[in-house]
């Protein structure tokens, strides 16, 4: 066991943090900045990825993933995400979007026919609640499900789909009884390569841009009985307990953001001088550097307090809600503070595309929005704090 602050890691974390610490720096440093301007996919390190068992930490091996725990992936997702968000992007939705979702709730067939290919990554999985008019406000969706026989009959727009466009199955929410609101919503495991599946726009974003996202058009797709994801209008339910999960891997990514943006400034400072002094000798940018530091440790402590809550949770059963929105919500608001700083201790530099930092600060900020806003994370703890749900 290492000690790191409060927590106590064990060998096998201090192996995978390290494993893809070095992958990062060997395999996704030399391309990031180009498929950040390309907007280009990363297939071939994703497959990488795949293969490194960073695709579906927290799976089992028998259904093809590492078997790790939670804390082990929040570590792995922590160190691609210093070195490309966009690549921790397309890791977070896949394990914890797909994979989690249906390691808790999808039966025996459903785990050997979706969660194997995407644990494993020879597949890639995708997760579709949004849709144009129903973003924050989740249980308003217009898409509908209507059942015939063996099939779901699926139509509607669904939006921000991450790794949309290239996606093989996507764990999806649509309504099956819309006057029951929220309680009408149901989970189905979509197969992207069926008949009614169709490609939508693609968004030009302003970070993360090497992750692609997508609408998602359904035209009379037809989704067997089998791969419906637990029962008719428990789909809302599903939907939340899953983002809980994802929330987490946000978190974990806003940290490595901030954590790549400070070293940079901490090792700028240390460098650069200005009016016969290094620039970190004034107190306007240390201090700035002790508020960056201090803000990212405590985030480290949240995000590894809620791995702790959601791996605990396996037992027990237990709810992280609160503890996943709360370290969601600062890591995030820490990712876009410490970026904003970072840029300004590089001066010209930093608004650059010569060095990362501009691209630190883009991405940062698509931690506060997807997978529940800010705005979402307050209403969701002080709901809870209250004693309101
Ligand atoms: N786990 C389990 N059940 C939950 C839950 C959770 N975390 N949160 C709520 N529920 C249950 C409630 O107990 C309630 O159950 P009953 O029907 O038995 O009463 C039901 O769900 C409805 O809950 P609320 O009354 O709290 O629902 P609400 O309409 O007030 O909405 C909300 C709650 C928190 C605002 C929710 O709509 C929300 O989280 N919105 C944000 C959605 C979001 O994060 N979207 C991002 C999508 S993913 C993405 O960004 C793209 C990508 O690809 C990464």
């Amino acid at each position: 066991m290492a000690a790191s602050g409060l927590f106590a890691l064990t060998e096998e974390h201090e192996m995978i943090q390290k494993a893809a610490r070095d992958f990062a720096q060997k395999e996704i440093a030399p391309i990031a900045a180009e498929f950040d301007e390309s907007g280009d996919f990363p297939l071939k390190t994703i497959r990488k990825m795949g293969e490194m068992g960073f695709m579906g930490i927290e799976v089992p091996e028998e259904y093809g993933g590492a078997g790790m725990d939670t804390l082990a992936y929040v570590l792995a997702l922590e160190e691609i995400c210093k070195v490309d968000a966009a690549h921790g992007t397309i890791m977070s939705v896949n394990n914890s979007l797909f994979c989690n979702g249906i390691l808790k709730f999808g039966t025996e067939a459903q785990k050997q026919k979706f969660l194997v290919p995407v644990a494993s990554g020879e597949k890639i999985g995708a997760y579709s609640l949004t849709e144009p008019m129903s973003g924050s406000d989740a249980g308003t969706m217009r898409s509908r499900a209507v059942r015939e026989g063996d099939v779901y009959v699926i139509n509607g727009r669904k939006s921000w789909v991450t790794s949309g466009p290239v996606a093989d199955v996507v764990v999806m929410f649509t309504m099956t009884e819309p006057e029951k609101k929220h309680r009408g919503v149901t989970a189905f495991l979509i197969d992207a390569h069926q008949p009614g599946y169709v490609h939508g726009k693609k968004e030009p974003k302003l970070g993360i841009r090497a992750s692609a996202t997508s609408e998602i058009v359904f035209e009379d797709y037809r989704c067997p009985v089998e791969d419906r994801l637990g029962e008719e209008g428990e789909g809302f339910k599903i939907a939340m307990a899953v983002l809980d999960a994802g929330r987490i891997g946000i978190a974990a990514q806003a940290l490595g953001i901030a954590e790549a943006a400070y070293e940079a400034s901490r090792q700028y400072a240390a460098e650069r001088e200005a009016f016969g002094q290094k620039i970190g000798d004034f107190q306007g940018i240390s201090f700035k550097l002790a508020d960056m530091k201090t803000q990212i440790e405590a985030s480290r402590l949240l995000v590894y307090n809620a791995a702790l809550a959601k791996e605990a949770s396996k037992t027990t059963h237990a709810r992280f809600t609160k503890e996943a929105a709360m370290a969601k919500l600062f890591a995030s608001e820490t990712a876009m503070f410490v970026t904003h700083a970072a840029v300004q201790i590089h001066g010209g530099i930093g608004y650059s595309k010569e060095l990362p930092i501009e691209r630190y600060f883009r991405d940062a900020k698509i931690t506060e929005i997807y997978e529940g806003t800010s705005e979402i994370q307050r209403l969701v703890i002080s709901r809870l704090e209250l004693g309101l749900r």
